[in-house]
């Protein structure tokens, strides 16, 4: 698909989008799509490389050699070193190089950054600091229970490549009016949390507009700027109660493109055959995409507006930007006041469909 690449307006304000990346931990998919064979990565307005080392870690170095600039995702990986296909310098995982084949000394300066990496819940992150510091320890990525769990699925799992600035993603989090529009579920609660480093939605859905099923809640937590774990449950019509667990999380290519990544896991369902379970699951997986595209189409072909004009049955989107800009500034520029928890509640003024 060929989508247009929107300017985005060019307006001074609080919430204007920078070129800048955003500090924090980082999806890049499922750890087991990662082994000895170098992996290339276009992220952060630059190319890396991916590969398993000899302690059968995940390693992420810059890609390009500084010795002549070949693209180390080229190379090979021999005995736990990258080695780089031009004139074969091989690469520690500390980014430091450790032999050239025809030189007896090796430049002081023969280095390549090093990012720091985590695998957990089957997933690897990665850490990005514009300043260039280690990871946050109270940000790291909590543990998923259920990906350990045998009554839970493994990872469904969709990477969809997008065309705008990832923050326009982040709205969906206080953007309630959204959800009877585009995903017909209109909601019955809503509300926002916001604490430190996470922000938090939940919702419980009006039963009277949904289909298949009598109730439905979720509560969605941001856990740094860029990945999101939601649990979810819905009580279908005829009694089955489908919990899941969905993945939302992008890593950006460049300041007006990104691409996110869309996890699901399911729980089994009790007393029913394998291949039912199966069933209802994909369907339910196919129906969880299918409105999350519907996402996906509105952030391919709209503009961001740093100001937007609200109303009062709006979330505080104002709020969130403000939460989310926090890992956009140095350490030393981050607000204490996200430290105090605050909940922000929306009253729900029910929506009226316009006659078609
Ligand atoms: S460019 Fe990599 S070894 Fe020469
Ligand atoms: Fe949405």
């Amino acid at each position: 698909m060929n989508i247009p690449v929107k300017n985005l307006p060019d307006d001074k304000g609080d919430n204007k989008c920078q070129a800048r990346f955003a500090r924090g931990w980082h999806c890049l998919g499922l750890s087991r799509d990662y082994g000895e064979e170098p992996v290339s990565l276009d992220y952060f307005g630059s190319k890396l490389v991916a590969y398993r080392g000899a302690d059968w870690q995940v390693h992420i170095l810059d890609a390009y050699c500084p010795h002549m600039g070949a693209d180390l995702s080229e190379g090979e990986v021999v005995e736990g070193q990258l080695v780089c296909p031009f004139h074969h310098w091989e690469w520690g995982t500390d980014g430091k190089c450790s032999h050239i084949p025809y030189a007896k000394n090796i430049p002081a300066k023969a280095e390549i950054k090093s990012w720091p990496t985590l695998e957990k819940n089957g997933l690897l992150y990665i850490w990005h600091d514009p300043e260039g510091n280690q990871p946050i320890a109270e940000q790291e990525i909590p543990e998923q229970a259920e990906y350990y769990d045998d009554e839970w699925s493994d990872w469904y799992m969709e990477k969809i490549r997008i065309h705008n600035n990832n923050r326009e993603l982040i709205d969906n989090m206080a953007d309630v009016g959204h959800f009877g529009p585009v995903h017909d579920a209109q909601a019955l609660t809503f509300k926002n949390i916001v604490h430190k480093h996470t922000f938090t939605q939940v919702m419980e859905g009006d039963p009277e507009i949904m289909e298949n099923a009598d109730s439905m809640l979720s509560r969605a937590t941001y856990f740094g700027p860029a990945v999101m774990t939601t649990e979810m449950q819905i009580q279908l019509t005829g009694g089955f109660l489908l919990e899941s667990r969905l993945l939302v999380s992008h890593v950006p290519v460049s300041e007006n493109c990104f691409d996110l990544r869309f996890g699901l896991l399911f729980k089994r369902l009790d007393g029913v055959s394998r291949d039912l379970t199966d069933y209802i699951m994909m369907k339910h997986a196919k129906s969880t995409t299918q409105g999350f595209m519907d996402d996906v189409h509105i952030w391919h072909n709209k503009i961001r507006i740093d100001h937007p004009i609200l109303c009062d049955g709006d979330g505080p989107i104002h709020i969130l930007r403000k939460w989310h800009q926090q890992f956009y500034v140095d350490v030393a520029d981050v607000p204490t006041s996200w430290d105090e928890e605050k909940e922000y509640v929306v009253n729900i003024h029910k929506q009226v469909k316009p006659q078609s």
